[in-house]
Formats: C-alpha cells, sequence, structure tokens
C-alpha cells in the first residue's frame, strides 16, 4: 500500500477500504505521510466524494485516533448541539442555559474561530476569568452540578479532527460532505452525548452554500449517526445574513445575555427557541410543543438567565467588565430606503480585521472588537441614520455597497 497508489484511487472515484484509509489519515497523524499527499487526497475526496461505507470507516478512524468520553456516571438525559458555523452565531451561549435550566445535561466541547467564522471558546475567553481549558475530570464535576459546562477540544479528543481541519482551512478542502460528517461526527460521539441536535446552516456566510447539499449533509449525519447507535436530529437554517446584531466576541456575549433576561423579539431568539426545544423534546422525550413552552417559561422566569449566570461564575468568569473596545466607528446610511440585504461573508471579513479573529492560529484576538448592526434587514432606514458600529482597529476607508443593500 503506498499514498501514491490511493490517491490515485480515489481521484478516478474509486472506493477507498477502511485499510487504505486507515494508511492514509493514521499516517499523516504519525507524520508519516506528508501534508502535499494528505492535501491531494482530501482534494481528490472534495472532487469524488466518498461512499456511505468509507464515510463511516473514516469517522471510525477520526474516532479512535484519540479518548472517547463516557458520561454514563451522569443519571440526566444528555443532548449534544452543533452548529456548522456561521457569523453571528452566538446560540450556544444561549441555548446551553436554557436546555440546561430544564434539566437536560448539555455537555459542550467547542472550537474556537476558523476562517472567518467565529468559535464559542473566543467569545467565552472574552469574559474576564473564563476558563475553558477544563480537564476531564472538571467538565464531569461541573456537568453533574450545574447540567452544563463548555470545555475546549482537548488534545486527547479526536486528535486526528484538529490536525485535518487545520489542513482542510488552507488547502480549500472544507466544504467535502464526508469529511464535514467525520469531523463532526466524530467529536460528538467521542464527547459522549447520546443524543444530538445540529444545526446546518445554508447560505452564503456557512460552509454549505445550498439547500440540496444540506439535505444530503443531514442524510449522511443521521446514516453514520445510526451505525453508533446516536440519535441525530437536523435543523437546516439560513445563514445569508448574519444572525443577530453582535458580531465580535464580548459583543455578542453581551447580545447572549440579552436574549437570557426574556428580550426574545428577534430572529436570533426564535432560533434558539426553536433549537432549545428540539434539544428538550428529544431529552425529555416530550411533544415539541411542550417543550417549546417549558423552554418560553425559562426565559420569561429568570431560570435561564441564572442558569446562565452560574455557569459563567462556575468557571471563572466574571460578568462585571464587558466592555468593548474604546476605537469606535459609526456607519451612517448614504440614502433612505429598507435594508434588503447585509452581506454575511463580507461582515464576517470585517469582523475580523477589527481584531475580532485571527488572521493566523497564533494571532491574539481583541476581546472587545466586533461590529454592532443598527440595522437588519427588513428595517426601514433614513438617509443619515446609524447603519453599523465598529469596534477596534477601525479600517482607513470602507465602501458600505459591500455590506449593505438598501432598496
Ligand atoms: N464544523 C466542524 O467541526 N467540522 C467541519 O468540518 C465543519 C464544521
Amino acid at each position: 500500500m503506498n499514498m501514491k497508489e490511493i490517491i490515485a484511487k480515489k481521484k478516478r472515484g474509486e472506493v477507498l477500504s477502511k485499510e487504505e484509509l486507515s494508511f492514509a489519515f493514521n499516517g499523516y497523524l504519525k507524520e508519516e505521510v506528508p501534508s502535499y499527499q494528505m492535501s491531494a487526497l482530501l482534494m481528490a475526496i472534495c472532487f469524488t466524494g466518498m461512499t456511505l461505507e468509507e464515510t463511516y470507516h473514516l469517522t471510525d478512524i477520526f474516532i479512535k485516533s484519540g479518548n472517547t468520553l463516557d458520561l454514563s456516571t451522569i443519571l440526566y438525559p444528555k443532548v449534544d448541539k452543533h452548529s456548522t458555523g456561521g457569523i453571528g452565531d452566538k446560540t450556544t451561549l444561549i441555548i446551553g442555559p436554557i436546555v440546561s435550566s430544564l434539566g437536560v445535561v448539555v455537555p459542550k466541547m467547542s472550537g474556537r474561530g476558523l476562517g472567518i467564522t467565529g468559535g464559542t471558546i473566543d467569545k467565552l475567553e472574552s469574559i474576564p476569568g473564563f476558563r475553558t481549558a477544563l480537564s476531564k475530570e472538571e467538565f464531569l464535576t461541573l456537568l453533574q452540578k450545574n447540567l452544563f459546562a463548555v470545555t475546549s477540544q482537548t488534545e486527547d479528543l479526536v486528535p486526528m479532527d484538529q490536525k485535518i481541519y487545520k489542513l482542510r482551512d488552507v488547502t480549500g478542502t472544507t466544504e467535502s460532505l464526508p469529511l464535514i460528517v467525520s469531523s463532526i461526527l466524530s467529536k460528538k460521539i467521542a464527547g459522549g452525548a447520546n443524543q444530538i441536535l445540529i444545526d446546518i446552516k445554508v447560505g452564503e456566510g456557512a460552509l454549505v452554500k445550498t439547500m440540496e447539499d444540506a439535505l444530503k449533509l443531514s442524510d449522511l449525519m443521521k446514516r453514520v449517526a445510526s451505525f453508533y447507535n446516536r440519535e441525530v436530529q437536523t435543523l437546516i437554517t439560513p445563514m445569508d445574513t448574519p444572525l443577530g446584531r453582535a458580531i465580535g466576541n464580548r459583543i455578542e456575549v453581551l447580545e447572549a445575555m440579552e436574549v437570557l433576561k426574556g428580550n426574545v423579539h428577534s430572529t436570533l431568539a426564535e432560533l434558539c427557541i426553536q433549537i432549545a426545544s428540539h434539544m428538550v423534546s428529544m431529552g425529555k422525550k416530550i411533544p415539541y410543543d411542550e417543550a417549546k413552552e417549558q423552554v418560553a417559561a425559562s426565559l420569561q422566569n429568570g431560570k435561564a438567565y441564572q442558569q446562565f449566570v452560574t455557569f459563567i461564575q462556575s468557571q471563572g468568569g466574571l460578568l462585571t467588565d464587558l466592555s468593548l473596545s474604546e476605537n469606535v466607528q459609526v456607519i451612517k446610511s448614504p440614502t433612505t430606503g429598507k435594508v434588503t440585504k447585509v452581506h454575511a461573508y463580507k461582515i464576517g471579513e470585517l469582523a475580523l480585521s477589527l481584531g475580532a479573529g485571527r488572521m493566523s492560529l497564533e494571532e491574539e484576538i481583541d476581546p472587545g472588537a466586533g461590529i454592532y448592526l443598527n440595522k437588519i434587514v427588513g428595517e426601514e432606514v433614513k438617509e443619515g441614520d446609524t447603519l453599523f458600529t465598529l469596534y477596534g482597529k477601525i479600517p482607513s476607508s470602507l465602501s458600505i455597497e459591500e455590506y449593505y443593500e438598501i432598496n
């Protein structure tokens, strides 16, 4: 067996055996296969795809590359949640406290930002003192006590994904559906939850650009998860426009807190209520409508917010200083009309350049950098009204039309 043959076989669209996949991927993990050959194989997979069986085998190879977490000592229902990523997606910060306030454990292992999409870990680390590098024991103790904890992906959990994801990110191979399935499912299965809700984002600001691909991804996720007796439910939700009004880290924490305080009249709040209700319905095995009533009550009676405060404090966070960058620039509308589009991708890039994300993995994030969208899609705007506000490294010039369409 050799890499050159394996790459050529996949390039011709042939099926690779588990042994061949293991030779290539485990070889790369052990640094016996160079990254140029792994990049070529990933690109061949992007072009010719994988069968269901190959995708299952690859997921298995990913899972077995590290340790798994055993949550069986926690005697509550456990429902994990994953989003395929988007601009302004702070849903974990809102959903975790709601769902856990209703007696369902949310064991959340999250990542940092990649590309232009932000990561939950970076958002939480923008809270002074908040610790995300929990040991396995600490994570389990916090789940037992609070039913919700967030930890960064530890080195020993699916190390294959950590290595392959970085390579995919810089070789234009992030969009392959079988590669997305093995990346996400391996982490969820190794993370120990028996029920998983996956929010598949579709649109210009998402990894998955078309509804056709989103449906294929959903089907593939469910089929592969069934080999592990895990229940996967999927939602397909739009990502053409940023989610909510805040894009950045601390600024997103502040927006999440508003929703948790019961400010629920927004698309962001509606999406969080929808996802949380599905998770409560799955965990408690109750009808969706009943779960939705419980979710609404938790937001209204302050339980969800209190749960958020407990979660933050238990991981060392201080909610007393959540200030934003002092470098502020207000962008005014050049015209009167209705906002018909806010370009998610461009807004994501802008947030990155302000300091809210990293251009390279080594770069430091400015926790107070970000964007607030004073006007969002569907809202009326008059010439001279504030369209959006920038915090952080302010650009010397900016062309509003690249970000907003007003008609
Ligand atoms: N999120 C992941 O963790 N992996 C992917 O491949 C895509 C989104």
